[in-house]
């Protein structure tokens, strides 16, 4: 049986950061401060911890200044309102990342919605939602804009492929449909009520799976050839009682079928988080421009 290349995200990402350490160090000598991250955690959620943890010490790495902001988990809105506005006016801040999910009575959209767009690290502003829809420049979600960077990396020019997106969130789903077809692709959307999915799946020259469910997408979806990108990350216990990480994606059967496949772990989450500080350096650099 044929077997898919495995797509590295772990060393696309590192050269990813180090373009990334150039470019901070430019800005750094020009305005004789660092980038400047700040990251908001509310609450005790053990996966959320680890991701700001790895984020903040992945922006040391680069260069960029984080500055963290973790609160109870009892925190009101009121509260987490006044210091996204205290982060918004706060001229060493180029980047605010508010993690989510947020606790329960803490809405999220209105708390998305008061982050300056400038500093709207995560591309999750609905100012920044619809440039991206429009086609035009502006901050994109770190997840799917590591999918596409993976994507050129290895077929190059995208125009005219075929592409399946499975799943429809605001994080990766939608945001991912968008730059692809800015990409020129020819996309479609599917999702837990989708009908056919497996016949829709399997006309994909691009798949890319991002809906939380291990090991969902097998070899009977996947079209011989085609490139994988698996974005889900779910704790499993495996037949030894061990925990671990998988994707979406049954990783063995799908590589007896796909020309390429990335891997969970090392395939899309690095590239999120090299997206961010992609993200962080692009904000800072476009407030320098504007001269703020
Ligand atoms: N939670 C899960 N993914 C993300 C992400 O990309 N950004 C933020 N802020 N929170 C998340």
């Amino acid at each position: 049986m044929p077997q898919a290349e495995r797509i590295d995200g772990k060393v696309f990402a590192e050269k990813l950061r180090a373009e990334v350490a150039s470019d901070a160090s430019v800005f750094s000598q020009a305005r004789g401060r660092q980038p400047g991250l700040a990251v908001v955690l509310v609450g005790n959620d053990s996966a959320s911890q680890v991701y700001v943890r790895t984020k903040m010490r992945q922006a040391a790495e680069v260069g960029i200044t984080s500055f963290p902001h973790l609160l109870e988990a009892n925190t009101s809105e009121a509260e987490l309102l006044a210091l996204i506005d205290s982060l918004n006016r706060d001229d060493s801040v180029d980047a605010i990342l508010v993690q989510l999910p947020l606790p329960a009575p803490i809405n999220e959209t209105a708390v998305i919605e008061a982050i300056d767009p400038a500093k709207d690290v995560d591309g999750f502003h609905p100012y920044n939602v619809g440039r991206l829809s429009g086609g035009q420049p502006g901050l994109v979600p770190c997840t799917p804009l590591g999918c596409l960077l993976l994507l050129q990396d290895r077929l190059g020019d995208l125009v005219g492929l075929k592409a399946v997106v499975v799943g429809r969130s605001n994080i990766v789903g939608k945001p991912m449909a968008q730059l692809l077809l800015n990409a020129h692709c020819t996309v479609t959307t599917v999702h837990s009520r989708s009908r056919n999915l497996v016949e829709e799946c399997r006309q994909a020259d691009i798949l890319v799976v991002a809906v939380g469910r291990p090991g969902m997408i097998g070899a009977e979806h996947i079209k011989p050839g085609a490139t994988v990108l698996d974005v889900g990350i779910n704790r499993i216990e495996d037949a030894q009682g061990q925990a671990r990480l998988v994707g979406d994606v049954d990783f063995a059967a799908a590589s007896t079928v796909a020309g390429a496949l990335t891997p969970v772990p090392g395939g899309i989450g690095p590239m999120t988080v090299a997206c961010l500080l992609r993200n962080t350096l692009t904000a800072a650099q476009q407030r320098q421009a504007l001269g703020r």
